[in-house]
């Protein structure tokens, strides 16, 4: 969804952009650009594709001590390069990068800019032409941005260039995220603090509807209405280190395989030396108070939701919903009289979220976002916040982010249980739990090379594929489907393994891979039949059971731990069969195509 990055006061600005968009490419790739400026020099350069194509066209002679770039995931017009970002206004002047989307775009352009001609079909290009026209109208350039912001309906995160003083940049947000990093003698501002961590480790919060000028030695905050704000820097910490690839080829094949090291940063996290479970004791009551909860989320987060389902009314006895956030957010169903809602989210940014989190709020519900990025905005927006601690995830597809979610379901789920004194939560030793989880992890995280196998068994040259199962088996079939779909483009379906029969196994022909998840004491045999009624009909049946319900003839064996976590163990195999398919097809696994990692779009 667009990723954008500004510096001023630093001698090496184009390279220090260019670094900055290498760390925020996972949020677009089909386009990127930079503006630079500094003693007399300035220039505009773009490119088409990932981040290594603009590289290749900023030679040595790209010079500048200020300077804003962009990577762009595309919604309004196509990815070009008239498209890219950043734009100018006709008359020169200014240079503007926009993540987000302009709702009114058109309608400004009609009312003000009807005389003028434009380079692009992007919604930015209307804000930076309506700066320019009101700056032609004599406001300053800071004048001149204010006002447009003003008239603007949708979401943004800006940052504004003039070509005619190059001692200040200027930025803004509003639903879109945006953060300051203050340098010693240089600033910085981008999407994602991961732009800005290798310089800086202080950071301004931004809010909705700030107005920020950066010079080289300060930065000044403001409301729209020009009331000036103070706000300290927070420290952030993010080990530079984690944020790189390592020897790993893909950062999807590093992030499985730190999943045992996260599971074990959570219980670090979350218990104390005699291994309860620690939470906040607000949080415990404000969840103690609900009568229902509310678990909203998307795609792979959604996915974590269903497994969390089971947990907290198995252990805290407490009803839960599982709800996609883009269809939550406009048709609510009848809520309970005491609402709760969490919000699952890896980067804290989705804006399926946002809308039901601002909706909700208004309500006056309490709210929880679990996230793995502390300083967004669902966890600055939300009542309170827990951490999922589970490293920048840089690759697309969501993997150790999903497995500490459904972890940090399962400790919140006990810790709730314990304060309610229920007796579930007394018989579950989460702590035990998780850290079998995180052995079971690494066994098959050291099976690569038959999961690669069985990969290019069943996939080969097929362009479909099913994958089965019941309860958190069904939960865990979804997510395996959807990792197969976004890297390697096979046309894959979760299915509940009972609900096969009643149409879609009409699908089934010979060849077509189906593998069946059987991890559940309770619905393993039925399951089984389930996937003998696909291989009578002459699909490619693979079943990956637990250990205490492997048979003969299975064709993986996942290590058994208590069924309701089994989904932290079976999943890695789904991670591990998406990962190879993709790789044998010569695909970017980490940047598959059509998507972007934080989903700032409605
Ligand atoms: C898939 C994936 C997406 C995200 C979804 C929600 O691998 O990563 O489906 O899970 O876009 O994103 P977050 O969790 O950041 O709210």
């Amino acid at each position: 969804m667009c990723g954008i990055v500004g510096v001023i006061g630093r001698e090496d600005a184009p390279q220090v952009l260019l670094q900055g968009l290498q760390k925020l490419e996972y949020r677009g790739y089909d386009s990127a650009g930079i503006y630079t400026a500094g003693a007399g020099s300035a220039r505009l350069v773009k490119a088409v594709g990932k981040i290594a194509a603009l590289a290749q066209a900023i030679g040595p002679d790209v010079t500048g001590t200020m300077g804003i770039g962009h990577t762009r995931w595309a919604t309004n017009g196509r990815p070009t390069e008239a498209n890219a970002h950043p734009h100018v206004s006709a008359d020169g002047r200014f240079y503007l990068v926009h993540n987000g989307v302009i709702t009114n775009a058109a309608a400004l352009r009609a009312t003000y800019l009807s005389d003028v001609t434009f380079a692009s079909e992007t919604d930015t290009e209307v804000v930076v032409q309506l700066i320019a026209h009101f700056a032609q109208g004599g406001l300053t350039a800071h004048d001149a941005f204010v006002k447009t912001l003003g008239l603007l309906e949708g979401s943004y995160a800006f940052c504004l260039a003039d070509r005619d003083d190059s001692a200040v940049l200027y930025a803004a947000k509003n639903k879109s995220p945006l953060l300051i990093g203050k340098g010693d003698g240089f600033n910085l501002v981008a999407s994602d603090a991961l732009a800005m961590i290798e310089l800086t480790d202080q950071f301004l919060e931004l809010n909705d509807g700030e107005v920020v000028t950066l010079m080289a030695s300060q930065v000044q905050i403001e409301d729209l209405a020009g009331q000036q704000i103070d706000r300290a820097p927070i420290t952030v910490t993010i080990d530079a280190a984690e944020a790189d690839k390592g020897p790993y080829p893909f950062y999807m094949l590093k992030e499985i395989n730190e999943q045992p090291i996260v599971m074990r940063r959570l219980l670090a996290a979350y218990t104390k030396a005699d291994g309860q479970v620690e939470m906040p004791a607000a949080l415990l009551s404000a969840l103690a108070a609900a009568d229902r909860l509310y678990i909203v989320a998307a795609g792979t987060s959604y996915h974590a939701g269903l497994i969390g389902k089971p947990l907290f009314e198995s252990l805290a006895y407490v009803p839960v919903e599982v709800h996609l956030a883009s269809e939550f957010g406009y048709h609510l169903p009848l809520l309970s009289a005491h609402p709760l809602f969490i919000f699952l989210t890896q980067s804290g940014e989705t804006a399926d979220i946002r809308e039901v989190l601002v909706k909700v709020k208004k309500m006056g519900a309490p709210t929880l976002t679990i996230t793995n990025v502390v300083t967004s905005t669902l966890a600055r927006e939300a009542d309170h916040v827990l951490a999922l601690h589970a490293g920048p995830e840089i690759a697309v597809a969501s993997t150790k982010a999903y497995t500490a979610q459904v972890a940090v379901e399962a400790l919140l789920a006990k810790a709730l249980g314990d304060f309610k004194g229920t007796e579930a939560a007394t018989k579950f030793d989460v702590t035990h739990w998780l850290s079998m989880a995180a052995a079971g992890q690494q066994t098959l995280i050291d099976q690569q090379a038959r999961l690669h196998e069985l990969a290019t068994t069943l996939f080969a040259g097929q362009d479909r594929a099913f994958y089965i199962g019941r309860g958190s088996d069904h939960a865990v079939s979804l997510e395996a489907a959807l990792k197969l779909k976004e890297i390697s483009y096979v046309h894959a379906e979760g299915f509940a393994a009972g609900e096969l029969k009643h149409g879609t196994i009409a699908l089934i022909e010979p060849g077509t891979p189906t593998v069946a998840f059987v991890t559940d004491p309770l619905t393993a045999a039925r399951t089984r039949s389930n996937a003998e009624e696909v291989a009578a009909r002459g699909g490619h049946v693979a079943i990956i059971a637990t250990s205490d319900l492997a048979e003969v003839g299975d064709d993986l064996v996942v290590p058994a731990i208590e069924p309701r976590l089994t989904p932290l163990v079976a999943i890695v195999a789904g991670q591990l069969l998406a990962y190879f398919t993709s790789l044998d097809r010569g695909y970017d696994v980490d940047r598959p195509r059509n998507l972007a990692k934080s989903v700032t779009v409605e």
